[in-house]
């Protein structure tokens, strides 16, 4: 791992409150991500379970965490099990946790190898009536692969039939969705990543260079801060490339006077920080990009203001809806009929701004949350509104990302990177 040791207070107070919303006599199982192959003996680069590392700060394969607060002996109410390793595994295999290490890294003092699972798992069914198993139930999810822990799941159920079973994902999604001070910490690191890649670029950018050589400093930049590089898959998009919502080809020329929107953020530790910027290729916008680079960036600022305890999301999207309806009326590119004929389940400024404003951010970039229930404090959102006119041969976004606090205005994570237009010319022209 690249990024420095976390708290190991953060995963005990996950755990803590995690086993205080678990029913009496049940325990729960949480499993890490497999690894995914290529081809022969090729594999994608490892990504830990959000949820595993949430409640762990685990970062490896084959890696369990079972939770049992009723287990009659104490040892057995948090226990990890991990793939054996030793002096002379780690020589062939490379450095894993030991059972020091893992007790050091996770605050869980019960540590056994995998292969003692079975027995283990067997001997402490008997004591429990529930077992919750860790469901994906995400808004967004879209899942064609079987996971471990859907193996583990058919396998249980296949051997435990009589037992009853109940749901993590709740709990978690409502866990993870209001971050813990030290969380907030890491975010901000990862923020200012970056930060560090957006500013390289400024410096970087001029008529004829590559997308993908846009995204390269990005990369460098990242890697050289402890990241293990792109949170999401970075969108850097020329022209009017700007306006396919998910372009990530990043193989075309940036010419002068066109704009390039980047969407880019750096991970570190496994949470995201999630970017939108657009600027000029020649370092100058024109009279017209500026004027719509200035709507948008009203629209951000009016939708940050609303970020507060108690917002609904649903009615947030409405008023943020408003604002951009007003917005593009003020630009002429809607007229007033176009506002008064319009259906009210897809409202006239979605022709030119067709995405959601706002989502959860955290371990991951779409991060859990209910997003029926009201926004609390220390949650954290991205604000990206954005307005795309191929016809005029560019698109806008505009994104940052938020910190909901109990009182007063939102806390902007990404408040030292430059978003003025008046801000990115000086810069890009110093
Ligand atoms: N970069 C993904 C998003 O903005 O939601
Ligand atoms: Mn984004
Ligand atoms: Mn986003």
């Amino acid at each position: 791992m690249k990024y420095h040791p976390i708290d190991s207070n953060l995963f005990i107070k996950n755990r803590k409150n995690f086993m205080a919303q678990m029913k009496p006599k049940s325990l729960a199982v949480f499993n890490s991500n497999d690894i995914y192959p290529i081809g022969a003996d090729s594999t994608m680069p490892f990504q830990q379970s959000r949820d595993l590392f949430y409640l762990s700060g685990v970062d490896q394969d084959k890696s369990m965490l079972l939770l049992f607060p009723d287990a009659v002996e104490e040892k057995h109410r948090e226990i990890l099990f991990l793939t054996e390793t030793n002096d002379h595994i780690a020589v062939w295999e490379g450095e894993k946790l030991t059972k020091e290490k893992a007790t050091e890294t996770t605050g869980v003092k019960t540590v056994y190898w995998l292969k003692e699972f079975d027995k283990i798992f067997f001997e402490l069914m008997t004591q429990a009536d529930t077992i919750y198993f860790n469901t994906n139930e995400h808004y967004r999810a879209n899942v064609e692969t079987e996971t471990r822990e859907d193996r583990f799941i058919k396998k249980t159920k296949a051997q435990f039939p009589a037992h009853s079973w109940a749901k993590s994902n709740p709990i978690l999604q409502r866990l993870r969705s209001v971050k813990d001070p030290i969380e907030l910490d890491i975010m901000q690191q990862a923020c200012n990543i970056t930060e560090k890649g957006f500013r390289r670029i400024l410096d970087f950018v001029k008529p004829g260079v590559m997308e993908y050589e846009i995204e390269a400093e990005f990369m460098h930049e990242f890697l050289s801060n402890r990241s293990r590089g792109f949170a999401y898959t970075p969108i850097v998009a020329s022209g009017k490339n700007a306006c396919v919502l998910h372009y990530i080809e990043n193989n075309q020329q940036c010419k002068d006077g066109e704009l390039i929107l980047l969407d880019v953020g750096a991970e570190y530790a496994n949470y995201s920080s999630d970017m939108s910027r657009t600027i000029p290729v020649s370092g100058k916008f024109t009279k017209r990009q500026k004027e719509v680079y200035n709507a948008v960036n009203r629209v951000k600022n009016d939708a940050t203001k609303m970020l507060v305890p108690g917002t609904l999301w649903k009615e947030y999207h409405e008023e943020v809806g408003k604002l951009m309806t007003s917005e593009l009326l003020g630009l002429g590119i809607l007229d007033k009929a176009d506002v008064k004929n319009e259906d009210p389940d897809w409202p006239a400024y979605k022709k030119y701004f067709m995405h959601g404003t706002s989502h959860h951010i955290g371990l991951d970039t779409h991060d859990y949350g209910i997003l029926w229930e009201p926004m609390q404090a220390n949650q954290v959102f991205t604000v990206e509104p954005g307005i795309y006119l191929p016809d005029e041969g560019f698109g806008i976004r505009l994104e940052d990302d938020v910190v909901i606090k109990e009182n007063g205005e939102p806390h902007n994570l990404m408040r030292n990177i430059p978003i003025e237009a008046d801000e990115i010319e000086e810069i890009m022209n110093k």
